[in-house]
């Protein structure tokens, strides 16, 4: 045997490694799939050609998919418009429809006909009609002596006039995208629906059963899904609601597999992925896992205490409160995930091992190191000095701008301005009937109390991090007893007026009753006097002058940085395959139904089921209360065609690369029948946005068949089911 033959065949046998290692990473662009993907999806199972999945000549999977809401996803389940998603991705829908006396969100919602579907203003679903490689057209013009700032201003341009002309006498939109750091630029036109209506929504005790103990974790239980349909003008298109619109008829909807799901079986998701940072080093992900997690999981806490203690004893504050809080603790819960799972594969150690190959890489080559020596100790020294404007990002963000006061205080900033620079009185009149508008439906949500007690805690934090943030006056107050400032903020004119929207009228009138010209001018503004105004400006004066401006610089720095170093690991490593990290477009991810071992005495099969749930009953605790209907159903093991083994499946597991925003996107199986709804991940697998561990990654997916079992047997919603095409 020849040399080169021995060494090929070595080479093969380590290529099959590497595939296998990567089996099911990656979140890959639709129309790249028979380019890349194809063969080895057919060679893991998959019955279909990309082709099928993505197409621009004909109707594909891509058809039955949309984002929904701006941050999840969807599938189309019936060529009526009917629509699948999660429960929590259409909460706050059904949290808007919900009263104390009809508590659709307590006791779920299904609309028996037509006419009982509910319309949601303002949500919106959205189609990718196709996609194409722009990046030549748009990086045409650059050249490497560029600047960020030119560099910028030429890709918006190019941008621009390529989302003009690719929609030109269309409905449609365009929007042009960048990929892997900005090294590739994708043009993404799209089709968007209005009329979105809700169809039907399990129980809370179902859609989030569990609640935020067993959120991030598996083994699950959660009936997470709920369904909408989408409708149409009479010509199929796009419109705002209207009584007259019918159900929109979809290219494609999926077909509904009711088959046996086995350990092994091949599986895809289909849907918008977020945003993900697999290309980091190591000073990121130190950056990320030693202060940035850990100060947005501690204020977290500290907010969801004080939320949850006034839900608990208010009914009326437990509904207005229960989707606010669910989305926070979601994310609090998220960072620990990510945090430890990040610990866990040794990311840090990782990057510095790849950025030790990569100085070997660049010192091989003269070339190289012309170009990159200087890459990664600048990309260091960056990250150092991002971190205090970092940490007052996060800060800013999660500590002040979501005190309801805060929003609420600034909302006035704009009639101050107007004010001090003065303002014909008919201008002003229309403001201040906006802000009475918007200032009346403030107050109708605002929890003074709950408010009060996150600001004693946040405005600490703040202070604790940042104590230049506020005046030495402000300082002092503070410092003297911080919890009487911050009181007395809640206690002046401004907030005062919150009581009656009338003293808000009273206040400008009594103003500028006095100055009768035309023009009506305040030296101060409006608020001058006031605690909280003060505050609020001055906090966010000084995160718009000090903090934000050096964010940004540094930001666009570790960008074009960053980029650099992607196109430079591409270079490096042309044995992988590489995939763009998520940023909100269209992603197919590829892998099999496969349990996991979180640690080496735990290994967990990848199906749950409803005897499991029924065992996890807590009537005494609120996550894992069981409604009444379902333990009939339960002890009269009335399961009708969806029992498999003497129970009903619940949720499954599966080694697909999701993340935020592939929530209810279709799981499917190789023929691209619809299996499941994905939902969640697995607490460890959460730090896959930043470093994917095969062993560790798993997505969460409600099976299908108790999405039917609950529509049909505990709704009586059968007719839903007459719409869909099931195959048995
Ligand atoms: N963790 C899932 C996601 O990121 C589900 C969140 C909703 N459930 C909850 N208990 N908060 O969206
Ligand atoms: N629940 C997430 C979402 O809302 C999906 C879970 C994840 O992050 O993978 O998109």
């Amino acid at each position: 045997m020849t040399e080169f033959f021995l060494r090929s065949l070595l080479f093969c046998v380590l290529c099959v490694k590497l595939t296998v290692a990567f089996a099911d990473e990656g979140m890959w662009v639709p129309m790249f799939l028979s380019k890349y993907n194809e063969a080895d999806m057919q060679s893991k199972g998959l019955k279909l050609s990309a082709e099928d999945i993505y197409s621009v000549n004909h109707a594909s999977l891509k058809d039955a998919v949309v984002q929904f809401g701006g941050g999840c996803t969807g599938e189309l389940i019936s060529a009526q418009g009917l629509l699948l998603t999660n429960h929590h991705c259409g909460r706050s829908r059904v949290q808007s429809h919900s009263t104390l006396e009809n508590n659709y969100l307590e006791n779920g919602y299904w609309a028996m006909k037509r006419s009982e579907e509910l319309s949601n203003p303002g949500l919106t679903v959205t189609f990718l009609v196709r996609m194409e490689d722009v990046t030549s057209e748009v990086l045409n013009n650059l050249t490497s002596e560029m600047t960020e700032a030119e560099r910028y201003l030429i890709i918006e341009k190019a941008s621009k006039a390529l989302e003009k002309k690719m929609v030109e006498g269309t409905h449609y939109e365009a929007k042009v995208k960048e990929f892997f750091g900005g090294n590739e630029y994708y043009i993404f036109i799209t089709e968007t629906f209005k009329d979105v209506r809700l169809v039907g929504a399990p129980p809370y005790s179902i859609g989030n059963f569990g609640g935020d103990t067993d959120n991030w974790i598996w083994p699950r239980h959660t009936g997470d899904f709920s369904l909408f349909r989408i409708y149409a003008d009479s010509l199929n298109r796009p419109a705002e609601y209207s009584p007259d619109n019918v159900p929109y008829k979809p290219k494609k909807h999926f077909e509904i597999s009711m088959r046996e799901l086995k350990e092994g079986d091949f599986t895809m998701v289909f849907g918008f992925p977020g945003r993900t940072q697999e290309y980091l080093t190591s000073f990121a992900v130190k950056q990320l896992v030693e202060e940035e997690d850990p100060l947005k999981i501690s204020i977290r806490e500290k907010r969801l205490a004080v939320m949850e203690k006034a839900m608990d004893s208010d009914p009326q504050v437990k509904l207005n409160l229960t989707s606010k809080y669910a989305g926070i603790s979601n994310y609090y819960k998220k960072y620990m995930g990510e945090s430890r799972g990040l610990k866990k594969v040794n990311a840090v150690q990782k990057k510095q091992e790849l950025e030790k190959r990569f100085g070997e890489w660049v010192n091989a080559d003269e070339n190289r190191k012309v170009k990159y020596a200087n890459l990664l100790p600048e990309l260091e020294n960056t990250y150092n000095e991002f971190a205090p404007y970092n940490q007052g990002m996060v800060l800013y963000n999660e500590a002040f701008t979501t005190l309801d006061f805060v929003t609420y205080v600034n909302s006035f900033a704009k009639l101050s301005e107007l004010l001090k620079s003065g303002v014909k009185r008919e201008v002003l009149k229309v403001e201040v009937e906006k802000q009475v508008k918007y200032a009346r439906s403030f107050l109708k949500n605002y929890n003074r109390s709950v408010d009060l007690e996150s600001a004693k805690n946040q405005i600490k934090d703040i202070i604790k991090y940042m104590p230049e943030i506020l005046t030495g006056k402000q300082n002092k107050k503070l410092n003297k007893d911080s919890n009487k400032y911050i009181t007395s903020l809640f206690s002046t004119s401004l907030l005062d007026s919150l009581e009656s929207i009338a003293a808000l009228y009273e206040l400008i009138e009594r103003r500028t009753h006095y100055l009768y010209p035309d023009t009506i001018k305040l030296e101060n503004g409006f608020g001058a006097n006031d605690l909280a105004f003060q505050f609020v400006s001055t906090v966010t004066q000084n995160f718009k002058e000090n903090i934000y401006p050096n964010y940004v610089k540094l930001d666009i720095k570790l960008d074009s940085l960053n980029r650099i170093y992607t196109q430079a690991l591409r270079e490096m490593q042309t044995d992988k395959l590489f995939y763009p990290d998520a940023n909100s477009t269209l992603r197919l991810s590829y892998g099999k139904v496969e349990g996991y071992a979180p640690n080496d005495s735990v290994t967990y099969i990848p199906f749950s089921n409803l005897d499991e749930l029924i065992a996890k009953e807590n009537p005494n605790d609120k996550e894992f209360v069981v409604p009444a209907k379902l333990k009939e159903l339960y002890q009269k093991k009335d399961y009708g065609e969806y029992a498999v083994n003497g129970t009903v499946p619940v949720c499954f597991i599966a080694s697909n690369h999701t993340t935020g925003g592939n929530s209810g996107s279709p799981v499917l199986n190789a023929q691209g029948q619809l299996i499941g709804t994905n939902f969640d991940r697995n607490w460890e697998g959460t730090a896959a946005d930043v470093m994917y561990d095969p062993t560790q990654a798993r997505n969460i997916s409600v099976d299908i068949r108790y999405t039917l079992f609950i529509i049909d047997k505990f709704a009586g919603a059968k007719y839903l089911l007459d719409e869909m095409k099931i195959v048995k």
